[in-house]
Parts: structure tokens; C-alpha cells; sequence
């Protein structure tokens, strides 16, 4: 595995990979690297011949700068995790190598999409991120680039990014890896007490109600209130929304026809956790 710095120097590679006729992909994180990430490494190695992986912790989308600063980072360990997946080039720049004139003038606006769920949460955050997809997009220029459904509205953001702006990859959801109880991975995780990691459990049980009643025939507003209720009922988790919602996230839900998605965000003391499922397809 190649560790490359510098934007030049990983279009360089992908470049002289992609003269050979090779598929290049695309994985990017923040690191602190755990199961979720490495189910999108294994999708990206098994569909294509380069597998660039990019760890950057980007300042532009946490908006309270103590999350910024207390982001978990382990890159030699990321690196070493990143060796096991058959991660060809992994991608580590610093912030003046993404951002050599600070903060951007010029950024990407998610609009409408970013009004709602975590964007109504984090203010400015989606932002952040289609602005640092954007530049990863352009600096390693994929084939492909992967995305877990766990970050639903940011995969819903990645998709509409690359389609409004023209942008020639193809962008590919991998379904979320889950504990065994079915706590979605999160590097957030690390942060829960052993009863809030406990209690945690309670979201995807919430979601599992939420998705039985949809298909028991009840409407979506009715279902919604039963997966706030179910998180309602854990002590130890303070809602913020449960929601169920067109899987484009672009209108209200009307009646009882097509697909769905229903999401969830919950505290867990100053853990913040959200999760989703796909409840009609
Ligand atoms: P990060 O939180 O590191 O996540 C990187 C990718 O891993 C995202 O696409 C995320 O949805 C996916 N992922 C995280 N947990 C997962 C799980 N349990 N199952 C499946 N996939 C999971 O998301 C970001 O970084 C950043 O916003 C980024 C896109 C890199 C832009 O900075």
C-alpha cells in the first residue's frame, strides 16, 4: 500500500493506473477505521483493480469546533487496518494540503437537501462535506466512489452532487454493518458508557417497529410516532427526530405509495447517534 500526501501525487498515480485500463475506486473517511468502513473497502477491492482510500478529518463540516477536535485519530492504526482490505493507495493529506488558502470561498450548497434531519441538527455540516467530496472527487477522479447507507442523507447528497454537477463517477451504497444487537458501527460509539452503549441498542429496535407497522398498513406519520414512541420509552436516549420520508429526501411523503425510508437521531448523553432502514421498497 502506497501512502501518498499530496494531491498532485495521487492523481499522478490514478492516472497511470487508469492509461492500463484499471477501475479506480474511491473510499472516503475520516478514519478511526472500524467494520463499517472496511465493508465499503471490500466492495470497492471486489469491483475494481485501484482502491484508493482517502483518511482526512475535514474542519469545513463540524460545526462545533470541540467535535472537530475530539475526532478520534489512529492513523497508523487506520493504516494497518487499511493493509487488510488490500487498500492500494491510501490517501492522508493535512489541512493546508485540501485547504492551501483556509477556508474556501468558493463551496458546494447542498440546498433543499441539507435543510432537513442532520442538516437542521448541524448547520452548515452538509455543506462541508459535498464541498470535501467535491475536492476528492476532482483530485482523485474515480470511476466509483463508496458511501454507507448508514450516512443516509449525505449518501442522498453524494448521489444528487454528482448528478446536478455532472460529475462522471458512479457512486455506490454499501447497506450499514451493524452489532450484534444492532447498534449501526459509529466511531461515535467509543464515546457511550456501558449503559448508554446498552441502551444505544434501542434505535434499530425503534427503526424494526417503525418498518413492522408500514407494513402492517399504517400510514407514515403513524409510523413514525411509533418509532419516536419505542425510543421515547428508553430513559437514557433523548430523541431529536424520527422521521419517515421519501428515500430521495426531496418532498413530504403522500399516502401510502412508493418506496421509503424511515431515520432516526437520538442523544445518548453527548453522544449523538443516528441511524435508518429502508421500510418499503
Ligand atoms: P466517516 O464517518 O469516516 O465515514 C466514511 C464512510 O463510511 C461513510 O460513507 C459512512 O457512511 C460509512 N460508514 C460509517 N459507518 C458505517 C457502517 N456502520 N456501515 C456502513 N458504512 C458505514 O462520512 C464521512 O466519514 C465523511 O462525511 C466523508 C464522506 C469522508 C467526508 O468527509
Amino acid at each position: 500500500m502506497e501512502l501518498i500526501t499530496g494531491p498532485s501525487g495521487v492523481l499522478a498515480h490514478v492516472r497511470g493506473a487508469r492509461r492500463t485500463g484499471e477501475r479506480v475506486a474511491l473510499v472516503p473517511t475520516m478514519g478511526a477505521l472500524h467494520a463499517g468502513h472496511a465493508a465499503l473497502m471490500m466492495a470497492a477491492r471486489e469491483q475494481s483493480e485501484q482502491v484508493v482510500l482517502s483518511i482526512f478529518v475535514n474542519p469545513l463540516q463540524f460545526n462545533r469546533a470541540e467535535d472537530l477536535e475530539h475526532y478520534p485519530r489512529d492513523l497508523d492504526g487506520d493504516l494497518d487496518f487499511a493493509r487488510k482490505f488490500g487498500v492500494d493507495v491510501a490517501f492522508v493529506p493535512d489541512v493546508q494540503a485540501m485547504y492551501p488558502s483556509g477556508t474556501p470561498i468558493v463551496q458546494v450548497d447542498p440546498g433543499q437537501l441539507a435543510d432537513r434531519f442532520e442538516g437542521a441538527a448541524r448547520p452548515g455540516h452538509f455543506r462541508g462535506v459535498a464541498t470535501v467530496v467535491t475536492k476528492l472527487l476532482s483530485i482523485v477522479e474515480p470511476d466509483a466512489a463508496y458511501f454507507g447507507e448508514k450516512d443516509y442523507q449525505q449518501l442522498v447528497i453524494v448521489r444528487r452532487l454528482a448528478a446536478d454537477l455532472s460529475i462522471p463517477v458512479e457512486i455506490i451504497g454499501i447497506p450499514t454493518i451493524r452489532e450484534p444487537d444492532g447498534l449501526a458501527l459509529s466511531s461515535r460509539n467509543r464515546r457511550l458508557s456501558a449503559t448508554q452503549r446498552t441502551a444505544a441498542a434501542v434505535l434499530h429496535r425503534a427503526l424494526m417497529e417503525g418498518r413492522e407497522s408500514i407494513r402492517g398498513g399504517a400510514d407514515p406519520v403513524a409510523a413514525a410516532a411509533v418509532v419516536a414512541g419505542r425510543v421515547a420509552s428508553e430513559p437514557l436516549a433523548r430523541l431529536d427526530y424520527a422521521e419517515v420520508t421519501d428515500v430521495d429526501l426531496a418532498r413530504p411523503v403522500e399516502g401510502t405509495e412508493g418506496p421509503l425510508r424511515i431515520l432516526v437521531a437520538a442523544e445518548f448523553g453527548t453522544v449523538r447517534l443516528i441511524d435508518n432502514v429502508a421500510a418499503r421498497v
